[in-house]
């Protein structure tokens, strides 16, 4: 696919690829020897999880959950809808919450509270892009896994869609408005 939708590229495939490889250890350290289910939403965060859960070099699992904030465009709806519940069972079990993006934070929290209700053991957050909207840095605490801070601008490419599409870019890029149209 042509990049001239793209006004600027924030990631390469080769700094993404890099930064998941880490991720992937960190975690694999982390969770060693414990129960680990990674669970992500769709739609977006599947590349993400399917770079990540091959980095990751011990046992684990993972499933889907369906969550919607935002509509076809750009801006959100400021709510966030389950649309898709886990299926297998999160009780006892390690759960890390894997997100494409973070950028006012609901979705992640309607998540944290959808592991808490079907009593995981221990849930923490790893997320590939943190938007820096000058939020209070306390708020971040909750992540416990971030791949980068980008600054607060819409993004598309590595399973970031626009109206679903430009999911499929290899890179991290900003949306030429205009082009996209
Ligand atoms: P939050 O609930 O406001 O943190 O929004 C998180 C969700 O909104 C993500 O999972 C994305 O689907 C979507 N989102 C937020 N920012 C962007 C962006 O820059 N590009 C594409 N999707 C985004
Ligand atoms: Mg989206």
């Amino acid at each position: 696919m042509s990049l001239s939708v793209l006004k600027e590229i924030l990631l390469t495939e080769e700094r993404i690829l890099g930064r998941v490889a880490e991720l992937g250890e960190e975690i694999s350290r982390d969770y060693a020897g414990r129960d680990l289910v990674l669970v992500t939403v769709l739609k977006g965060s599947v590349v993400f999880l399917s770079d990540l859960t091959r980095a990751i070099a011990i046992p684990h699992s993972f499933d889907f959950v369906g969550a919607s904030s935002y509509g076809a465009g750009a801006e959100s709806a400021g709510k966030v809808r389950i649309t898709h519940d886990v299926s297998i069972d999160l009780a006892g079990r390690d759960v890390v919450l894997v997100e494409d993006i973070c950028d006012t934070g609901r979705t992640l929290e309607t998540l944290t509270n959808l592991a808490a209700l079907h009593r995981a053991r221990s849930i923490e957050i790893c997320v590939l892009l943190v938007k820096d909207r000058g939020r209070p840095r306390e708020k971040e605490h909750g992540i416990r896994y971030v791949g980068f801070h980008i600054p607060d601008v819409f993004v598309v490419g590595y399973g970031l869609d626009y109206g679903e599409r430009y999911r499929n870019l290899r890179c991290v890029g900003v949306l030429d408005m205009e082009s996209a149209r």
